[in-house]
């Protein structure tokens, strides 16, 4: 549906109206169209290969689409330069798959250079209220001084979630935030997730191909299928279909 009408609604975060973009000859995104609004999760589920990751470089101007519209937070990124992308990124988190944390610094300078990048002008106090507050609130106030090496593949997924919250993000983008961990580290990332949603008041794009994680943090899912967004609803809404190509993901 391209619905104009709620672009301008500070409810919408993100808007997307039908929006196509191809590799070559690989047609990838064949007219999607979503809107993600405050304060939501919203999963996205789909086969390897399917353009989810394309997706969520399209709504962050990664990726240029070759038609359709992306709004953020209500403006329309299409042809936004650098600067201006750059402002809206500054509104929204990232946790991608590699974690990307500086390897020669201990955690506390990692978070604090991230912090003081943003944020100039702070005192080393206040620097360090926030990274033990952000620490706190992932679950590892003890690895204030451990290098990024120290860490297990679960500690550092909670790092990239601290880093990107201490920023104070209004959108989260996640992709396969949980790819690699064992189910139950997977299951303590995806709480986490839950509850820094209503800690941080945030709306979230979840990529995942976990079915916990889609289950515990999804308050509505899209299956993008055919380079569509063929099937939305809730968790339960969508494993009850009777549309073998939706419910084969929840066997
Ligand atoms: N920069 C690029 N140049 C050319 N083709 C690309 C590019 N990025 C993605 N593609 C193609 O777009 C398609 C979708 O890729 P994408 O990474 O979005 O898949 P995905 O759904 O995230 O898969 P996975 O679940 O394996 O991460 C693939 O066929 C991929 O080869
Ligand atoms: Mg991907």
């Amino acid at each position: 549906m391209t619905n104009d009408t709620d672009i301008n609604d500070p409810e919408t975060v993100v808007k997307i109206n039908n929006l196509y973009k191809s590799f070559g000859k690989n047609e990838v995104l064949k007219g999607i169209n979503l809107t993600l609004s405050k304060g939501e999760n919203l999963v996205v589920i789909g086969r390897s290969g399917c353009g989810k990751s394309v997706l969520a470089k399209c709504i962050i101007g990664l990726v240029n689409a070759d038609q359709g519209k992306v709004f953020l937070f209500g403006n329309d990124i299409t042809g936004y330069k650098r600067k201006e992308l750059n402002l809206l990124r500054s509104k929204i988190g990232f946790l991608f798959q590699s974690n990307a944390l500086y390897d020669s610094m201990n955690i506390s300078d990692n978070l604090t250079f991230t912090l003081q990048r943003r944020e100039k002008g702070k005192s080393r106090k206040e620097l360090d209220m926030q990274v033990e507050e952000v620490l706190e609130n992932v679950g590892l106030p003890e690895s204030k001084y451990m290098m990024p090496a120290e860490l297990s593949g679960g500690m550092k997924k909670r790092i990239g979630l601290a880093r990107a919250l201490i920023l104070k993000p209004q959108l989260m983008l996640y992709d396969e935030p949980t790819t690699g961990l064992d189910p139950i580290t997977s299951r303590e990332i995806s709480q986490l997730m839950l509850e820094m949603q209503h800690a941080y008041q945030i709306s979230s794009v979840i990529i995942s191909h976990d079915l916990q994680c889609t289950r515990i943090t999804a308050n509505r899912i899209i299956a993008l299928i055919d380079g569509k967004c063929y099937a939305g609803g809730t968790y339960t809404e969508l494993a009850r279909s009777m549309d073998p190509k939706v419910n084969s993901f929840f066997i």
